[in-house]
């Protein structure tokens, strides 16, 4: 592709905030301390959680840089930036979560595999671009399309980075066609994060935004955009980020049993405090984060300091000044919801977060229930020990 390449090897990877806690150096991923999440509402670009799959792409001319539109459509078409920036532009505000979020934690149980991830593998940014459904209409498809006249059921995002798990070729996912072009579903080819062009870790210069879905789906340094009949049969949907039951080890896997993740679960994670934490006996205040897939928002986020004997409800908010008030317009339907609530702690204990969605969907007990073998969306309550010392601290 003109413009842009995908490197082989690490030479040209581009520099990184030094407070990152790295989890794998080639391909680079890393993530935030979980403090630096509660610090702000929107989550700073340069602190915002990178996950790759291969070496971060080269942009050598921006000009010649454009993205090929084919597949199931009768007038196929070459897409400049230029083009993108001439359509409206959108501010989306939404959260990318990894489903390998808090994947260590689940390895505890049972051993996983993957990369592993504390709790940061998120992060709540406003995303700048234009609406995929307005991108589909220049080539003939119209809003609210389930199949195009050839067929055309999923819409293929493929990138330029070369992926070991895909023999040296590009990462790539699809979404059905009727996501893809509801206006409303938000789905973004975005070329600003935060207000700024992209930076290369986050898919410069153009990436989709899938609000509402699973990480993997925002495919970042965008090369086409096909229109298929079948979703994406590349390994990131076919052989990896799919749930399966714990009774499902490597020896009787059979990956075509299980649909792609797309929608995930209710999250909550209390930020505020390390996994053990030593603190002084007295008041302190918990805050953290919770956040639901497609959309759905946080009614009630419940805070147990007695190891989830008893619970308490801890206020929300998104913007500073504004409450939050769930499902309506001055809310932020794809971001996260933060919690904070103050209580005293006279002695030792565990201190458990659990939220609950707008569906009543409420984050499972235990790990071990939904222990699954490529450790994926482990939303198990949250829990902290603090150690209550009373000399020296
Ligand atoms: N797109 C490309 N081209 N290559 C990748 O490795 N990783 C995916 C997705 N898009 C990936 C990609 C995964 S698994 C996640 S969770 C998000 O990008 C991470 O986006 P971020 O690095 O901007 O946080």
């Amino acid at each position: 592709m003109p413009g842009i390449k995908g490197p082989s090897d690490y030479s040209q990877e581009p520099p990184r905030h030094p407070c990152l806690q790295i989890n794998s150096k080639e391909p680079f991923n890393a993530e935030p301390p979980r403090s630096a999440l509660v610090s702000s509402y929107v989550t700073p670009v340069d602190l915002f959680y990178k996950r790759n799959h291969g070496p971060i792409p080269v942009v050598d001319d921006i000009e010649r840089y454009c993205i090929n539109i084919t597949g199931l459509i009768e007038t196929p078409k070459k897409l400049y930036m230029r083009d993108v920036r001439m359509l409206p532009k959108f501010n989306v505000t939404a959260i990318l979560q990894c489903a390998g979020n808090r994947r260590t934690a689940m390895s505890k149980t049972r051993k996983v595999r993957g990369v592993g991830w504390d709790v940061s593998a998120i992060g709540n940014a406003v995303w700048g671009g234009a609406k995929l459904a307005d991108v589909l209409e220049l080539v003939g498809i119209p809003k609210l399309t389930s199949s195009t006249r050839s067929g055309g059921k999923h819409v293929e995002f493929v990138s330029i980075d070369k992926c070991k798990e895909e023999n040296g070729g590009p990462y790539k996912a699809s979404i059905p066609l009727s996501q893809a072009t509801n206006p409303e579903a938000d789905v973004l080819l975005a070329y600003e994060m935060n207000g700024e062009p992209l930076n290369r870790d986050h898919g410069y210069p153009l990436r989709v935004i899938v609000p509402g879905v699973i990480g993997a789906r925002s495919v970042k340094w965008l090369d086409s955009i096909n229109i298929i009949a079948e979703e994406c049969q590349g390994f990131f949907m076919q052989k990896d980020y799919k749930m399966f039951p714990p009774s499902v080890d490597w020896d009787n896997i059979d990956w075509s049993t299980r649909r792609p993740q797309m929608d995930f679960p209710v999250q909550s994670v209390i930020c505020s405090l390390e996994d053990v934490q030593s603190i002084k006996p007295g008041k302190i205040t918990i805050s953290g984060y919770a956040a639901s897939g497609g959309g759905r928002g946080i009614e009630r986020v419940d805070v147990s300091i007695d190891g989830g004997k008893t619970w308490i409800e801890a206020s929300r908010f998104q913007k500073t000044g504004i409450p939050y008030i769930l499902d309506h317009e001055s809310s932020d339907k794809w971001a996260w919801v933060l919690f904070k609530i103050t209580v005293d702690i006279p002695r030792s204990t565990q201190i458990v977060a659990k939220a609950v969605d707008s569906g009543a969907n409420v984050q499972p007990e235990n790990v071990q229930d939904i222990w699954n073998l490529r450790g994926i969306l482990n939303t198990s309550w949250h829990r902290v020990e603090v150690r209550v010392g009373h000399s020296n601290m």
